[in-house]
């Protein structure tokens, strides 16, 4: 049996776990020869590939990145001639099965090509932890802890000048990230995708609290918009899968903030500090878990799947549910509601 591997849109901690735990799963229960593909599906497309052996997968548990390297500028989906490419690509490699390694993207597109006769198994990736069909995309947790130290080290700045700081955290259009870590860093007001803010509202919120406290935290996650507002795009990249990149928010709500409050109010926008470094080892086990998953489903001929993790069992759902979709925070979460009622600013 031969089987590629391939990890597609941008990178995440725990990449290189699940590709360690795919290729000695695949190895030592079925013998099979593993090729891992550059780049993502570009790799495929221009036949880049290294095989991928029992040492050279040894010791990447801890790596963040990816080994095999990845690419968000490519869709094999964009023209029947670069899917053509990808998919003749995989027969002349005689793959008998690839496992794709991403986001929602990805989950497309290998939906996408299981539909066209390559089969195919997904593996959830993104620190955003908004894919449809699984309560937990590994890289989520390690972002999360990233997120939160950074909370905790304003807090001090936030007490001791009596000052607003305001961190902002990616998520894109779901507020997962804002909301856990914002959470578990003590933040005062937490503003999210799901729930547009009224600025006067937070801006009376901060006031309040400069009467008491003397200081405020907000975490903004960076799909956060105003009511009736637009959320702060930084960058539209024409021809990308995905052309919109989000970014800014905590700037624009600085500036608005600024004019009425009292205090100082300062801005930190995290970035890809949120995607990089080590994974935690939450993330490390559940890559591995993950990684062992898709080889199973491969051995079992159970193909167009994602394996998932839903109220902490392990499982798998069709692709076909997955692609397209994103899980956005419900109004209704658990973790929001009780945020509300021990008093986190939720913007209104
Ligand atoms: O989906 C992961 C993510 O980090 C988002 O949170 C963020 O909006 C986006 O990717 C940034 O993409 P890029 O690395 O292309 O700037």
């Amino acid at each position: 049996m031969r089987v590629g591997v391939l990890t597609g849109g941008g990178d995440c901690p725990g990449l290189n776990a699940v590709i360690r735990a795919v290729t000695k799963s695949l190895i030592g229960q079925n013998q099979a020869e593993v090729i891992g593909i550059e780049d993502g599906f570009l790799g495929l497309a221009e036949g880049r590939t290294r095989p991928l052996d029992w040492d050279s997968v040894s010791g990447l548990t801890a790596r963040g990145g990816t080994v095999l390297g990845t690419t968000n500028r490519f869709d094999p989906l964009a023209s029947e001639q670069t899917a053509h490419a990808v998919l003749a690509n995989a027969r002349a490699l005689g793959l008998h099965a690839l496992v794709a390694i991403g986001g929602d993207g990805t989950m497309t597109i290998a939906h996408a090509l299981a539909q066209r006769g390559l089969p195919c198994v997904g593996v959830p990736k993104t620190i955003d932890n908004d894919i449809e069909g699984t309560d937990r995309s590994f890289g989520f947790d390690t972002a999360v802890a990233t997120i939160t130290e950074a909370l905790d080290r304003v807090q001090t700045t936030a007490q001791s000048h009596g000052r607003v700081m305001i961190v902002e955290t990616m998520g894109r259009n779901a507020g997962w990230l804002a909301l856990e870590a914002g959470v578990a860093g003590s933040a005062d007001a937490i503003l999210l995708p799901e729930i547009d803010f009224d600025i006067d509202a937070l801006a009376a919120r901060c006031r309040e609290r400069e009467q008491r406290e003397r200081f405020t935290v907000i975490c903004v996650a960076e799909g956060a918009k105003p009511r009736g507002g637009e959320q702060t795009v930084q960058e539209r990249i024409p021809g990308r899968p995905e052309p919109v990149r989000l970014g800014g928010v905590a700037h624009t709500l600085r500036e608005q903030l600024q004019s009425r409050v009292a205090t100082e109010v300062r801005a930190t926008v995290l970035g890809h500090v949120q995607r990089g470094g080590a994974p935690t080892p939450f993330d490390r086990v559940l890559a591995t878990l993950y990684g062992n998953a898709a080889a199973e489903l491969v051995r079992g001929q159970q193909f167009d799947q994602m394996v998932t993790l839903q109220r902490g069992a392990l499982g798998s759902v069709p692709l076909g549910t997955v692609a397209g979709r994103a899980r956005r925070v419900p109004s209704d979460h658990p973790l929001l509601r009780c945020a509300q009622q021990i008093g986190i600013f939720f913007g209104r």
